[in-house]
C-alpha cells in the first residue's frame, strides 16, 4: 500500500481536507493515510507548527496532501518547512478556466512553474539598529539567494513539463534589469537550457518578460501563455493573479515536485473569514488531488476527478458562496463522486 501522509491544518484547511479525501476513497485505491498534525492549532497543543513525527511521515510517504495552515508569528511556517524537508524543487500552479464559472477569461490554460527552495523565501533575513546623522533607526535585510543550479533545475523541469503536457511555449519570467546579478543568473540558466531544448524540441518557444510587465501581460493578453518559469516570490504573486484571473482562489490547484517525493496543497490559505462554517470551495483541494494521482501514476483517475469538476462547475446544481451559490463544501464532494459513478 502507498503511504500518504495527509495534513488538514487549520480552518479552511480541515474542511477541504475532509471533502478532497471523501472523493479520494471513492476511488478505491491502495492507500495508507498517514495522518498529521501541523499548524497553528498544532502549535497551541505541541509549541510547535510542525513535530518532527510529521516531517518524519511526509518523508517515508510517496506523497503528502497539505490543506492549509495559519500563520503563527515568530514560528516556522510549515509548507515552507515541508517543500524545504522534502525537497520539491518545483511548485506548479495551473491556471484553467471552467466552464460555468464566472470570471475574467473563458478559455485560459497555462501553468505557472515556481522556483522553490531559495529566491526571497530562503528566510534569511537581520534585522538590526543603526545610527543615522544623530538619529537611530533599525535596519532589517532579506537575502535573496539564487544559484544556478537551482535555476538550471527549474527551468529544465518547465521544459520537460512544456513537452509533457505537448505545450508550445515557455516564457522565464525576472527582473534582471535591476537584479542583475541574481535574476542575471535566472535569466542566463533559462536561455541555456533552452538552448539545449531547441535542438530536441524546436517547436516549442522561448521567450521572457521583466516581472512588473507580466503582471500586466497576464491581464491584457494572458492567452499568449502557455509555461511560465519563475523565481520564488515572483511564482507566488503572479500565481495568485492567475487565480483572479479565473474564478478566484476556491479553484487553484497546486503540485510541489522533487526528484521522489510530491506535497500537494490548494494554492489558498485558511480563510479565517469563513472557516467553521462548511460554505468554503474544496475544488481546489480535489484538483491538487488529481495532480497527486497523476503524479503517482493513476493519471487516468486524475484525469476522471478533472472531467468530474468540470462537469459540477458547468452545470452549477451545486455551488459554494464564492461561485455564487449556496452549497456547503461536502455538496460539491458528493457530486463529484456522482460524476464519477
Ligand atoms: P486565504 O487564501 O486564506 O483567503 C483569501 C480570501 O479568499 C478570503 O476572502 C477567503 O475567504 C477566500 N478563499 C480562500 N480559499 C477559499 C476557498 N477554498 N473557498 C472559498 N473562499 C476561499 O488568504 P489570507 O486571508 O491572506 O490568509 C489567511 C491565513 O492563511 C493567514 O494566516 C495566512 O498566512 C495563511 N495562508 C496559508 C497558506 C498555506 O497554508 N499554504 C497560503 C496562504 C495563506
Ligand atoms: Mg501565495
Amino acid at each position: 500500500m502507498k503511504k500518504i501522509t495527509v495534513i488538514p491544518g487549520d480552518g479552511i484547511g480541515k474542511e477541504v481536507m475532509e471533502a478532497g479525501l471523501t472523493v479520494l476513497e471513492s476511488l478505491n485505491l491502495n492507500f495508507d493515510f498517514l495522518e498529521s498534525e501541523a499548524g497553528y492549532e498544532c502549535f497551541q497543543k505541541n509549541g510547535t507548527t510542525i513535530p518532527e513525527k510529521t516531517i518524519k511521515n511526509a518523508k517515508k510517504s510517496v506523497s503528502t496532501l497539505f490543506g492549509a495552515s495559519t500563520s503563527t508569528p515568530g514560528e516556522k511556517s510549515p509548507i515552507i518547512t515541508l517543500r524545504k524537508e522534502l525537497d520539491v524543487f518545483a511548485n506548479l500552479r495551473p491556471v484553467k478556466s471552467f466552464k460555468g464559472v464566472d470570471c475574467i477569461y473563458k478559455d485560459l490554460d497555462f501553468l505557472i512553474i515556481r522556483e522553490n527552495t531559495e529566491g526571497l523565501y530562503s528566510q534569511i533575513e537581520t534585522i538590526e539598529n543603526i545610527e543615522t546623522k544623530n538619529n537611530l533607526d533599525i535596519k532589517a535585510t532579506a537575502t535573496r539567494v539564487i544559484t544556478k543550479k537551482a535555476s538550471e533545475r527549474i527551468c529544465d523541469f518547465a521544459y520537460k513539463k512544456a513537452i509533457e503536457d505537448n505545450r508550445k511555449k515557455v516564457t522565464c519570467v525576472h527582473k534582471a534589469n535591476v537584479l542583475k546579478k541574481t535574476d542575471g543568473i535566472f535569466k542566463n540558466s533559462f536561455y541555456d537550457i533552452s538552448k539545449k531544448y531547441s535542438v530536441t524540441n524546436p517547436e516549442i518557444l522561448a521567450n521572457d518578460y521583466y516581472v512588473d510587465a507580466m503582471a500586466m501581460y497576464l491581464i491584457t493578453k494572458p492567452h499568449e501563455f502557455d509555461v511560465i518559469v519563475t523565481t520564488n516570490l515572483f511564482g507566488d504573486i503572479l500565481s495568485d493573479e492567475g487565480a483572479g484571473l479565473v474564478g478566484g482562489l476556491g479553484l487553484s490547484p497546486s503540485a510541489n515536485i522533487g526528484e521522489n517525493n510530491g506535497l500537494f496543497e490548494p494554492v489558498h490559505g485558511s480563510a479565517p473569514d469563513i472557516a467553521g462554517k462548511n460554505i468554503s470551495n474544496p475544488v481546489a483541494m480535489i484538483l491538487s488531488i488529481a495532480m497527486m494521482l497523476d503524479f503517482l501514476n493513476e493519471k487516468y483517475y486524475g484525469n476522471q476527478i478533472r472531467l468530474a469538476i468540470e462537469k459540477v462547475l458547468a452545470t452549477k446544481r451545486v455551488a459554494t458562496p464564492d461561485l455564487g451559490g449556496n452549497s456547503k463544501t461536502m455538496d460539491i464532494a458528493k457530486a463529484v463522486i456522482k460524476e464519477l459513478d
